[in-house]
């Protein structure tokens, strides 16, 4: 479904407008009465508040927004409800959409039945043989070529085609759509694009075909014939209705649990490097397809994770082909550190391999230098000072010139004053410019390198580089969910107690029981649905044996993709990270949402009781009014002393302030 519909069916249509379907509402002062249609009543007890998005049953206690009110009326699931109330706005989640997935589903099929095709002709034909071997002698396993579906694509102009469109009803046009085939030049006909290639599967995040790469034997024994001497060495598929380069990242399907776990993703070059990785255990690692890294790739890899290792060819201005701006990249995180974009990426660093070495090599050579060259990596300014400071020849007065150029812009942008400070250490140490000097040069209105007519030091200083990297260029992503729009389908103060709950999740028993106690539930059918998902996970964890723990991983795949985009919008929302603070100051963080959330019941209850005093009024019955007047008194008094333990418990929770 997709993203933000809860939160644009809401938008569109008012309880006023959902419930009156139903119900005969009459208006009563700021609110509208009718009979409640879940329990049998001959006076009205059941009020909509257009005010606050909802109704309330003061007789058997019902209420909520419009979507719990289809979902009982209708016994609907929230999923059903959502669906109906979308096609109520007006808003397409169906028809276009869905014809759009069949088709996407069938190029997918079609896809993976080529999959399974090079693999058979990789694992049991002897025209396979060879590749077979070249896979062994490069060290991957039988285990790893069948767990990552590798393949081989035969020689012969047709097989492929011909195997497919005979044995699985594929036609010539879909797997053309697919990539994978190429037109004649002749004309007429089609033939296989990929052919004596060894052939790596990609899929995206949720596991499903969207291309493939292709890469050639090396021409080693006779047989190993190349027929194109000039081929390059890899082919991937072109860009297809499944297939965006730009957005994917190989093997993310099976490390994106894995990014979540050790919150950290690693980023590297190759196919094979990617696949050597996680045979040996590496789980969190993803390549980037020979493309330098793209916005929409970190957009993907921040929904899993925003700490990124690079073991990658990392220069500062990402100039050589598949090399990484690393410049652009320390920009990137200042920019989106510094808007509430809900896309975050708080570190990056940059591993050191031996001189010359691919990943695959280090890792089938010492899986233990590996990890030691991951654990190491330097933070990417870190990088960026040693970059320049090799780069430049800091004997010479020209040379510092134009290393503390390139870097100072740079050292502006961090916002912490402690941590601009031990970088500006290090320039110092490492340029032997005074550190005096160097303040001086960070108060200067201009960069030093804007007047040095050297173009080298003043591009990579100048910020941005080709400004693909902007946080913008990141957050409206395809992959990167729009969180102000998802957030939107609960109420502020829901929204602050859900992401309590989600990030500490000993609270949420004593959120559930609280609300128990006091028969009150949260006010909208998403947070309501997102409480009883975590619930269930816990529930889940006890039946399985465990302690009735709460596991992010396992609560975010089991649930349903309406609510996906609102929880992860929620882990992505910015703020203190409550596992910082004392049990006691969250404690009470969470007892200011819930009083706040109280205090709204309560507001909802004095409109109503206005209401009926006004009516008491108009029939001049004045042993109701007095009656009524008694309970107004009442619902303000408790107001009150609510307001006083909200201010305490506030007081309370800004006490020491955060981090
Ligand atoms: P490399 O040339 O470094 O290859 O390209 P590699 O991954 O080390 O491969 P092996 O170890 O020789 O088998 C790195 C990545 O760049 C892309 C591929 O994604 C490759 O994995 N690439 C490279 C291409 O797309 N086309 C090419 O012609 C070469
Ligand atoms: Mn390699």
């Amino acid at each position: 479904m997709a993203v933000g519909v809860a939160a644009e069916v809401k938008n569109k249509l008012s309880v006023f407008d959902v419930v009156s379907e139903a119900v005969t509402l009459k208006k009563a002062g700021t609110i509208y009465k009718g009979l409640c249609p879940f329990h049998g009543e001959k006076t009205p007890s059941f009020v909509v508040t257009p005010a606050r998005d909802s109704w309330h049953c003061f007789g058997c206690g019902e209420g909520g927004d419009i979507f719990s009110f289809v979902m009982k009326r209708e016994g609907l699931n929230f999923p059903e409800a959502l669906k109906r109330l979308a096609a109520k706005a007006g808003i397409e989640i169906d028809e276009r959409t869905t014809r759009e997935d069949a088709r996407k589903a069938r190029l997918r099929e079609v896809l993976e039945q080529a999959i399974a095709f090079y693999h058979v002709v990789l694992t049991q034909s002897k025209v396979g043989a060879p590749a077979l071997e070249y896979l062994h002698r490069r060290g991957f396993t039988d285990e790893t070529i069948e767990k990552f579906q590798l393949g081989w694509a035969p020689d012969g102009w047709d097989q492929m085609i011909k195997m497919l469109q005979s044995r699985r009803n594929a036609t010539l046009s879909e797997l053309a759509e697919v990539g994978l085939t190429s037109q004649r030049s002749s004309g007429r006909g089609a033939y296989d694009k990929f052919r004596s290639r060894v052939i790596f599967p990609i899929r995206d995040a949720g596991g499903n075909a969207v291309g493939i790469g292709g890469r050639i034997l090396p021409a080693t024994g006779p047989t190993a014939t190349v027929s194109d001497p000039s081929a390059p060495k890899y082919l991937n598929s072109p860009a297809t209705g499944l297939f965006d380069k730009s957005r994917t990242l190989y093997l993310i399907e099976r490390a994106r649990n894995e990014m979540r776990r050790r919150e950290e993703a690693v980023l590297v070059e190759g196919y094979t490097d990617a696949l050597m990785a996680h045979q040996a255990g590496f789980e969190n690692v993803v390549a980037s397809l020979g493309t330098a890294l793209t916005p929409a790739q970190v957009a993907v890899i921040a929904r899993y994770t925003n700490r990124i290792v690079l073991a990658y060819d990392v220069d500062p201005a990402g100039q050589h082909a598949g090399s990484i701006g690393g410049t652009e990249l320390f920009h990137l995180i200042g920019a989106l550190a510094a808007e509430e974009t809900g896309v975050e990426i708080t570190r990056v660093q940059v591993a050191r391999l031996p001189e010359g070495k691919d990943p695959d090599e280090v890792i089938r050579e010492s899986p233990d230098l590996w990890r030691e060259a991951i654990r190491t990596a330097q933070p990417i300014m870190e990088f960026l000072i040693d970059y320049y400071a090799t780069a430049f020849p800091t004997r010479t007065p020209e040379g510092r010139r134009h290393a503390v150029g390139a870097l100072i812009p740079l050292l502006r942008e961090i916002r912490d004053p402690v941590v601009r400070d031990s970088y500006l250490q290090a320039l110092a140490r490492r340029t032997g410019v005074e550190e005096r000097v160097l303040l001086e040069a960070m108060r200067a209105p201009t960069p030093m390198a804007g007047s040095g007519a050297d173009g080298r030091s003043g591009r990579a200083g100048s910020g941005g580089g080709s400004g693909r990297f902007t946080a913008d260029a990141v957050i409206s992503a395809p992959d990167s969910i729009d969180t102000r729009v998802e957030l939107k389908a609960v109420s502020l103060d829901e929204r602050k107690l859900l992401r309590l709950l989600l990030l500490v999740p000993e609270q949420q028993e004593r959120v559930a029981e609280t609300l128990r106690a006091q028969s009150a539930q949260l006010p909208s059918t998403p947070a309501r649905e997102l409480l009883a998902a975590m619930l269930a996970d816990r529930e889940r964890d006890s039946e399985a044996g465990g302690g009735g723990r709460f596991e992010r991983m396992r609560f975010l795949d089991a649930l349903p993709a309406e609510l996906h985009g609102l929880a992860i919008a929620l882990y992505a929302e910015r703020g203190p990270d409550p596992n910082e603070l004392s049990g006691d100051r969250v404690r009470k963080g969470v007892d200011q949402c819930l009083l706040a959330l109280e205090a709204d019941r309560l507001k909802a209850q004095i409109d109503y009781i206005h209401a009926e005093i006004i009516e008491a009024e108009a029939a001049g019955d004045t042993e109701s009014k007095a009656r009524l007047l008694e309970t107004n008194r009442n619902l303000y008094e408790a107001l009150k002393s609510l307001g006083r333990r909200r201010q305490d418990s506030s007081l309370l929770a800004s006490a020491g302030g955060h981090r």
